[in-house]
């Protein structure tokens, strides 16, 4: 099958290339000013195809699918860093809906039979109540930042090609993830640089945090590549998927297992700018729809990830 990931130079879209290459023709889009280094190791082997697009222009978007006529699409390019999206709330809601209405506009009039998988977020479901966990896929959606706005409207957006259109969408609400590559800003990795770089002797022993008291649901983003292909293999079009751990631990606690994996005498102290406008108190997902279509459940434990993550950022 010929697959189409946007932003396979990205975290979770290096993960997918690696999960897909053995048996399926892959190609990716790029930027101009992509950063290459998480598939370079494949480029030099010429395991994937790279295509310059840029997902905001639509005469960008229908030349990418016309010449790849892809049989699925992985959609993983976004502006995905919360807090980023206060700063540039409507850079975000363009950039992450404009993208992908021009995916479906060019699918639907040139390779209509194409499944296409659309990265949502369990951000969409926002303020939580304490009665309301685990979270079931039919929880009301109370978004707390632009970013989640802009994946609830991306949700919508699949959604209604599907019904108007017949376009094999398929969503997933991913809560947490992270694993070897996740970007330093997201916290997973931020706290694992940190604890390296002081192991280095390149930052002083001071570790700096937001807010600590935050409760997430984490997966391996291994773990998040095979739900993905699983979705699209047999999951139901138009239909809104948690992809989740079915835990959750406190941002405390995981500070505590990352600090635990070093011998080095850290301290911790709060740097007041990383603390966000609102903060979702508590994401722990209910994966059982998509376990019960799919057969998907979670296997690498969240150790076994944080310790692969915090090698990851000692071998720089
Ligand atoms: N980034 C960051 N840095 N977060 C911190 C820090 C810090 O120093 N200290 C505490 N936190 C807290 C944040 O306030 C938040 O409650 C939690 O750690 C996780 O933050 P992030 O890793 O930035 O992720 P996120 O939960 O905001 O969003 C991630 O998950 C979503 C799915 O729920 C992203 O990957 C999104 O793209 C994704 O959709």
């Amino acid at each position: 099958m010929k697959v189409l990931i946007t932003g396979i130079s990205g975290f979770v879209g290096s993960h997918m290339a690696e999960y897909l290459l053995q048996e399926h023709e892959v190609v990716g889009t790029i930027r101009q000013r992509s950063r290459l280094d998480h598939i370079k190791h494949l480029m030099d082997l010429q395991l994937v195809e790279l295509i310059e697009c840029e997902l905001r222009d639509p005469f960008s978007v229908e030349a990418l699918i016309a010449s790849v006529k892809p049989d699925r699409i992985f959609h993983l390019a976004a502006q995905s860093f919360v807090p980023t999206s206060w700063n540039s709330p409507v850079d975000t809601i363009y950039n992450n809906t404009a993208s992908q209405i021009n995916i479906m506009e060019a699918v639907r009039r040139i390779k209509p039979d194409c499944k296409i998988q659309i990265a949502c977020s369990s951000e969409e479901y926002g303020h939580v109540e304490a009665y309301e966990v685990p979270i079931k896929e039919t929880n009301p959606l109370r978004p707390l930042s632009p970013y989640a706005v802009s994946k609830v409207t991306q949700e919508f957006l699949g959604y209604q090609y599907y019904k108007s259109y017949g376009l094999h969408t398929v969503m997933t609400r991913t809560f947490n993830h992270t694993g070897p590559r996740r970007g330093e800003n997201f916290v997973t990795s931020n706290f694992s640089k940190q604890i390296a770089d002081i192991e280095k002797g390149k930052q002083p022993p001071v570790l700096y945090v937001g807010n600590l008291q935050a409760k997430r649901d984490f997966t391996d983003v291994r773990d998040v590549v095979r739900a993905y292909w699983m979705a699209l293999e047999k999951g139901l079009p138009g239909e809104t998927y948690n992809i989740a751990s079915g835990s959750c631990i406190t941002i405390e606690e995981l500070l505590q297992k990352l600090l635990a994996l070093s011998k080095a005498k850290i301290e911790v102290k709060v740097d007041p700018a990383r603390l966000r406008p609102s903060d979702v108190e508590i994401l722990l997902g209910d994966y059982r729809k998509f376990h019960e279509t799919t057969g998907w459940k979670p296997e690498i434990p969240l150790d076994q990830t944080l310790r692969d993550l915090l090698n990851y950022w000692r071998s720089f």
